[in-house]
């Protein structure tokens, strides 16, 4: 697992410098621009007069216009003081975003990485006037670039990182901020670990010994239930999903208690399937099988945010992280499609649908979750292929009981730049969920799987405000996407850590 000690990442230092752009020196400068700003920025034409008209030369020669996530780069005479120099497109002024300064620092970086620069300057505006927010951001958007996950290559190759350093200039002092970044850095990536990890790797024990990695790190509270713990519960939905597994389930549960009486306790579930195979209504080739080992990215998220929570110690929340972890796999144990399972409230579910089996270790940790006496319930879970047709590959789905938590979490999600989307509550779809025999069946007709899904998990929460997101989609990337590269996103642990920050 990756080691993050003072500011570094491995092989890369990031800190800030007073020194203004026109007076650093370095092997390269990177500077973000707005749409026009050549024009209007006296700085850049001292910059211009100080490199003999090559800032112009090259945003003349290129049709430079600082369009959004453009960039063009340029080699300086070897008597310059900067060896390199690097134009970052921001867009226009009016619609920058905070996740915007995320982007042109991941470009930064990477183009000083194949640049072959060890040492970069980096000089973007601030958001919004808000120096720590925006250098934290900057921060991020550098580590998380750079993190590569060699773990499971025989040679690296030529992937490892020439750049050993990145000034952020004209900036006083931010060791604080970036001691934050490098907080939630190391939290996004255990989240990316865990979900890029396959299903040999992590498994529901696994998982249970991160768990127990981040407690003893970082002073949190441990329970980790075994089956019969479970069975004592009588968590039969979870356990009917775990059955045909060779592996044991383990149900974790993590509680941050802050130094004084908390005033606000919340609680954190992800989906924890280490693999989803469907069970008896098995996965088609093709049809995502081989994906299936993403399907704990919403438990990755929950002890990301755990990671993460630990160092920052907030100074009056309690932040329960729960995740029943299991794999849904066949076997001559498996439940048969039509079996009657029992949750921990009493409820009882036809399964006509092994392949929609999140949704039942969800209930029964839910039932767990909401017993603690919490203020609020959040899930995120990799939940249906529907909310992936609904909003593509970047967007979460998000439903909630509770406007007040739309809002937060929105709020968490914009300035984390992860993307959710407000989906409706529709009670009438409920009736798709009947079943002749049981209290419910787990699967709706497939109009509308999204929705149906959401508002089975809503019948395992009584009165407590409850919020859901299904973050099927966002959670992976075939493609290198900004800061992210392909591979797992490590979705979610920024919008939570956020979420419970601003409680
Ligand atoms: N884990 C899947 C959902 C999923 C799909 C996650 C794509 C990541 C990427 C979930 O357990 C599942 O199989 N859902 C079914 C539900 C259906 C049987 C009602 C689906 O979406 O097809
Ligand atoms: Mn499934
Ligand atoms: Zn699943």
């Amino acid at each position: 697992m990756y080691q993050i000690k003072g500011l570094r990442l491995p092989g890369m230092d990031v800190q800030t410098s007073e020194l203004s752009y026109l007076d650093w020196c370095g092997d390269a400068l990177a500077i973000g621009l707005f749409v026009d700003d050549y024009e209007v920025v006296d700085e850049l034409q001292s910059l211009n007069n100080r490199l003999n008209g090559m800032v112009k030369e090259l945003i003349n020669e290129v049709g430079f216009d600082g369009k959004e996530g453009s960039i063009t780069a340029t080699r300086l005479g070897s008597n310059s003081p900067i060896k390199k120099l690097i134009l970052l497109g921001l867009g226009k002024h009016e619609t920058f975003k905070l996740d915007g300064l995320r982007q042109a620092a991941a470009l930064a970086t990477k183009a000083a990485q194949k640049e072959k620069s060890k040492i970069l300057g980096l000089s973007l505006p601030p958001w919004n006037s808000d120096i720590p927010l925006s250098t934290q951001s900057i921060a991020e958007g550098i580590w998380l670039s750079s993190h590569q996950d060699n773990r499971f290559k025989s040679d690296p190759g030529e992937t490892k990182n020439v750049l050993e350093q990145v000034s952020l200039l004209g900036l006083t002092d931010q060791t604080s901020t970036l001691v934050r970044a490098q907080q939630i850095v190391s939290g996004v990536i255990l989240a990316r670990e865990l979900v890029s990890a396959p299903a040999n790797v992590v498994t529901p024990a696994s998982m249970a010994e991160t768990a127990t990695t981040i407690a003893h790190t970082h002073g949190l509270e441990l329970e980790i239930l075994e089956q019969s713990d479970c069975e004592s519960l009588g968590m039969g939905a979870f356990l009917g999903v775990a059955q045909a597994s060779d592996l044991p389930p383990k149900f974790i549960h993590l509680t941050y208690n802050p130094p004084v009486t908390p005033r606000r306790k919340v609680a954190i579930i992800g989906k924890g399937l280490t693999f989803d195979c469907g069970g008896l209504n098995i996965k088609v080739a093709g049809g995502s099988i081989e994906m299936m080992k993403v399907d704990m990215a919403g438990a990755a998220a929950t002890l990301g945010a755990a990671k993460v929570i630990g160092q920052i110690r907030p100074k009056d929340i309690q932040v329960h992280f729960i995740s029943a972890v299991t794999e849904n796999m066949i076997s001559g144990r498996a439940i048969h499609p039509g079996d009657i399972l029992t949750a921990a409230n009493g409820k009882t579910i036809e399964v006509n649908n092994t392949d929609a089996e999140g949704r039942l270790t969800l209930a029964d940790a839910l039932i767990f979750a909401e017993k603690l006496g919490v203020d609020a319930l959040l899930d995120l879970a990799t939940l249906t292929g529907a909310c992936v047709v609904a909003l593509g590959d970047d967007i979460a789905g998000l439903w909630t009981t509770d406007e007040r938590m739309a809002d937060e979490l929105k709020t968490a999600a914009n300035l984390a730049g992860e993307k959710v989307w407000q989906m409706p509550m529709e009670e009438k779809y409920f009736e798709g969920l009947k079943s002749i025999v049981a209290d419910m069946k787990n699967t709706g007709p497939r109009a509308a799987g999204s929705i149906t899904a959401a508002l089975f998990l809503k019948q395992f929460v009584k009165e407590t405000p409850w919020a859901h997101l299904d973050i099927a989609g966002p959670v992976w990337t075939e493609k290198e996407r900004g800061y992210h590269q392909p591979g797992a996103t490590g979705y979610g642990v920024r919008t939570l850590v956020n979420w419970i920050l601003a409680l």
